[in-house]
């Protein structure tokens, strides 16, 4: 395998709006990411990936673009971000900005001169049809729910939108399209980005037709997923995009991209992938506060584990995939992952410890190295986002009360991770001198950087231990290069793998259940890399782990 520079990347989200307001107008800017590139450094990663910052009317927070040459004013100015990125680079950090190219807003200058004239050639940069006797071209759904077809005015003719109506779909069969995205793309890469998070393109290829297919809700629409997602025929375009602006620039790409296995997945990620890495979502739909996991949630952690190990052993002689268990469209993990009781340092530690040495690229969210926690809204009006309305409705369609979909809503919401960063205990957590755009979670009071970053027993400097140890000069051949090996696979509740190359063997054992664990060990214990407790219980044959811990091990190599 030929080395690249992003191999060993640690890399952290940042979802600008909620991460430090400099000008006092409630929402988080490039200012405020300079501001912090020093904690960021001092919590050892190497690489950002910073949601979208692009001129937006924000309908998705930013995912709506319409000018990907102008930096949102909301954020600030151009001058910052090359700032940013100058001021990264002095501290070896690389930026990767987020690339949303398979939809654009529709108050993007293409879609407005389409919707002016559906004869102009604007109208073939997006996907336009026919209505069939007065109903939508065909019954799909959006990807956040209602028709993914738009009426344009009084005409017959819908555009497509996979997202929210303010995100029409581009179309991207069309030549002089891909070339306008592939001038952008490079235009940004001049700058000395690293790279992009590359934003829903799994999604670019549609194979449309008009056949209407079996209605899977009440709502007689379909999730035709297959018509759209990895469709046949992708490979071409995204051949085509690294090809003309990733690969000229060595850079790195992290795409969203689910659902891929064996030979798809070699083709986006292996030695000439169209990508360097993809996010794998297989394990991210579990939430233990479903009814599903009441009375067993070791149950889940067994089929999280399963999920997680498929995708370390099927991407293993392949490529590397990037391992999370926060992002800004899901809930905080603690939250998600682990019974309410039990949140606590230590089982929120043993799910940091869980991910961050799969092989792979590992990710932190912000706020997920402090701890911050869901926010659950009293009404449904707390909540900001487009599509979190949209889901609602749809629940009320399906038959929910209003309160159970409100419960529902604050189980399931993404809106959860938005809430502003915890930097101190002072006004709006130190997030901003003004109005905050979104509510703060009261909690910022006991969970926040001050009052954790000089305290060695906090999660905050668990987390730097973590990245000391993945980039630690002894360990990183085998933390990123070495193979994975499931181990105690039989063992409820306990996720355990080796990490192993001819001069190190590593083994990562996590207790994910709140009662003791003992299991047999006799492996000729080398060293105590990291352990959540201040306790080990090691004799020569057996290892007794205590409620939620964790302990990262060399062992004597065989
Ligand atoms: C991706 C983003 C999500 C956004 C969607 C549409 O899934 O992560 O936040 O809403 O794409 O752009
Ligand atoms: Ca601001």
């Amino acid at each position: 395998m030929t080395k690249k520079w992003w191999h060993d990347s640690i890399v952290y989200q940042i979802y600008p709006k909620s991460f430090q307001d400099t000008n006092g107008d409630g929402v988080g800017d490039v200012n405020g990411i300079i501001d912090h590139l020093d904690y960021l450094k001092e919590l050892g990663v190497n690489v950002i990936w910073i949601c979208p910052i692009f001129k937006s009317p924000m309908v998705d927070h930013g995912y709506d673009i319409s000018d990907y040459y102008e930096i949102d004013p909301s954020f600030g100015t151009m001058k910052d971000m090359d700032e940013l990125i100058e001021e990264a680079k002095k501290r070896d950090i690389k930026i990767l900005m987020d690339l949303v190219i398979n939809h654009s807003s529709d108050k993007h200058i293409w879609f407005q001169k389409a919707m002016e004239d559906l004869n102009s050639k604007y109208a073939d940069y997006y996907i336009i049809k026919e209505g069939k006797d007065g109903n939508p071209p065909n019954n799909w759904r959006s990807i956040f729910g209602g028709s993914a077809w738009e009426r344009i005015g009084d005409t017959n003719k819908y555009y497509l939108h996979l997202f929210t109506k303010g995100q029409p779909d581009l179309n991207w069969e069309n030549e002089e399209l891909r070339n306008e995205l592939y001038k952008m793309v490079n235009y940004w890469l001049e700058k000395g980005l690293g790279g992009f998070r590359v934003d829903a393109i799994s999604h670019i290829k549609k194979n449309f037709d008009y056949v209407n297919l079996p209605a899977d809700g009440p709502d007689g629409l379909v999730g035709a997923w297959e018509y759209y997602q990895n469709a046949d025929g992708i490979g071409e375009f995204l051949n085509e995009l690294k090809e003309k602006t990733f690969k000229i620039y060595d850079s790195m790409t992290v795409a969203e991209a689910d659902k891929l296995e064996g030979e798809k997945l070699r083709r986006f990620i292996g030695e000439d992938g169209y990508f360097s890495t993809v996010f794998d979502f297989s394990h991210a739909p579990y939430r233990i506060r479903e009814e599903k996991w009441k009375d067993n949630y070791i149950a889940m952690v067994d089929e999280i584990r399963d999920r997680i190990f498929e995708k370390q052993l099927s991407s293993i002689d392949c490529g590397f995939l990037s391992n999370f268990i926060e992002n800004h469209d899901m809930p905080r993990s603690a939250d998600r992952l682990i019974p309410q009781e039990d949140i606590s340092f230590y089982s929120e530690t043993m799910l940091a410890t869980m991910y961050f040495f799969l092989r792979g690229i590992p990710f932190i969210y912000q706020g997920q190295e402090i701890g911050m926690r869901d926010f659950p809204k009293k009404s449904i009006k707390e909540f900001l986002d487009v599509p979190t309305y949209q889901i609602y409705d749809r629940m009320l369609k399906e038959g929910l009360t209003k309160e159970e979909a409100l419960n529902k809503i604050n189980i399931e919401s993404r809106e959860h991770s938005r809430t502003p960063f915890q930097w101190s205990t002072q006004k709006n957590a130190g997030f901003t001198a003004g109005t905050p755009w979104f509510d703060i979670n009261p909690n910022y009071k006991e969970i926040n950087v001050e009052s954790q970053r000089e305290d060695d027993a906090s999660l905050l400097s668990y987390y730097k231990k973590l990245t000391l140890l993945r980039s630690h000069e002894e360990y990183k051949e085998v933390f990123v290069y070495g193979d994975f090996v499931p181990f105690y696979k039989d063992k409820d509740g306990i996720v355990a793998y080796e990490r192993k190359d001819e001069n190190k063997r590593v083994i990562v054992i996590n207790n994910w259940t709140n009662k003791e664990n003992i299991l047999e060990f006799n492996d000729g214990l080398k060293k105590i890399l990291l352990n959540n407790y201040n306790k080990i219980f090691i004799d020569n044959a057996s290892i007794k782990l205590m409620p939620y811990q964790s302990v990262v091990l060399e062992i004597g190599v065989k």
